[in-house]
């Protein structure tokens, strides 16, 4: 067979959606399995939405719409973010995409290039480092740590920059980690990226799901202090529970926003003209129904922490966002006779039923990642699976070396 592209070599497949192709294989062949590894919500998608992709369908709004989205979903994205955030941006600094996804990858593309060493910070979603290294740049984890909340320090990224440094990704709320930035650490982030004239690519794909009453202005400071080089990425998928529909968008300076378009152009072309009608009801209508879902999230997350930290050896701290518990299971590797996270989640899914996702996915080994966009019960039978999957493994391990 000829070869393929030399790209292909240097890019994982998506380890969580590996994990939802087994959960959907042993599904299909009759096994139950809960799944604590799904990263999309369980609600339906918000009311409005599903009514105007009925009427967009009905008025036949369904053809080409221009290729950065239509006017009046950049109007209901502007309108959106001024409300929640202050801040003013023109239609001709928005672009509408396939997703956040697209919208991450777009950017990815746009700014950065071979030699480029471009900085986000671990545990990391596995999809921003896979994108550097297709946009021919290097990646650069700065560690964060389970100590320390997972916190995004600005002090870590600042020594990690290099004369080849172009730009910093953050993502926040952080999927795995939950972690939600402090405002004064962003601040230092957009002053360092203002003077030095660095992209900083703020991926907010979960900025509706916050659960302290903690600020989070992120585009409010970067409006304010880095504006030239600062884009925004957002999604209508976990807000309005919508990760079927593929739309999100990016906000920047008008080049960047051109670039994405002119990418996009050849690419995929406009986001679905039905999702784009659906997304608009969403963001212009009552955002009500996303805090019922917060609420829920929120209730769900003090369960489940009070469920798994019954059992010492499993180490987790309470997530201030998204929803995900990133869990150490260190100690419980080491009782159980596993070696990696991997093994562990192997294991687990085999011998219990529960599916996680293994940390290494993330690039921290050691962990789990816990999604809790799942029902109550789910969640309770779960994690008593899974503490009692830990105390028989223990038994057993401790058995086998006496
Ligand atoms: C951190 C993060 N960013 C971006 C996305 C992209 O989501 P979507 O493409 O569905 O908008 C996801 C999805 O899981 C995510 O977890």
């Amino acid at each position: 067979m000829a070869k393929l592209a030399a790209r292909t070599a240097c890019i994982s497949g998506s380890a969580t959606q590996a994990v939802t192709t087994t959960v959907d294989r042993l599904r299909r062949s009759g096994i139950q399995v809960i799944d604590f590894g799904a990263g999309e919500p369980d609600f339906p998608t918000v009311e409005v939405a599903k009514v105007a992709a009925h009427q967009a369908i009905d008025a036949n709004f369904t053809k080409y719409t221009p290729n950065a989205g239509t006017a009046e979903l950049k109007r209901a994205i502007c309108d959106r973010y001024r409300t929640d955030y202050g801040v003013e941006y023109r239609e001709s600094e928005v672009i509408v995409n396939a997703g956040g996804k697209q919208a991450l990858y777009n950017a990815a593309l746009a700014l950065f290039g071979p030699g480029d060493e471009v900085l986000t910070h671990a545990p990391y979603w596995p999809t921003i480092p896979e994108q550097i290294k297709l946009a021919d740049a290097t990646p650069i984890a700065v560690a964060t740590s389970a100590a320390d909340g997972f916190a995004i320090r600005a002090k870590a990224i600042r020594e990690k920059v290099t004369p080849r440094t172009r730009g910093i990704i953050i993502n926040s709320p952080c999927n795995p980690t939950g972690a939600v930035i402090s405002e004064q650490e962003f601040e230092d982030i957009a002053d360092l990226c203002g003077r030095q004239g660095l992209w900083l690519v703020v991926d907010l794909t979960y900025e509706k799901l916050i659960y302290d009453p903690v600020p989070h202005n992120l585009p409010g400071i970067i409006a304010r202090k880095c504006r030239d080089v600062g884009v925004l990425c957002g999604s209508a998928s976990k807000a309005y529970s919508m990760t079927g529909w593929r739309c999100g968008w990016t906000i920047g300076p008008e080049p960047l926003i051109a670039a994405s378009g002119a990418l996009q152009s050849h690419a995929t072309s406009n986001a679905s003209s039905i999702s784009q009608k659906a997304v608009t009801a969403a963001l212009s209508g009552s955002q009500e129904p996303v805090r019922v879902m917060l609420e829920e999230y929120r209730a769900r997350r003090d369960r489940l922490y009070e469920w798994l930290t019954a059992d010492p050896r499993v180490k987790c701290h309470k997530p201030g966002g998204a929803f995900y518990m990133f869990v150490d299971v260190s100690d419980a590797l080491t009782a159980a006779g596993l070696q990696t996270s991997t093994e562990f989640a192997a294991a687990l899914l085999e011998e219990a039923r529960v599916a996680v996702t293994p940390g290494e996915s993330f690039g921290a080994p050691g962990f789990v990642r816990i999604s809790y966009a799942t029902s109550m019960d789910n969640l309770r039978e779960g994690s008593r699976l899974m503490l009692e999957f830990i105390r028989a493994r223990t038994a057993s391990a401790a058995s086998t070396r006496r």
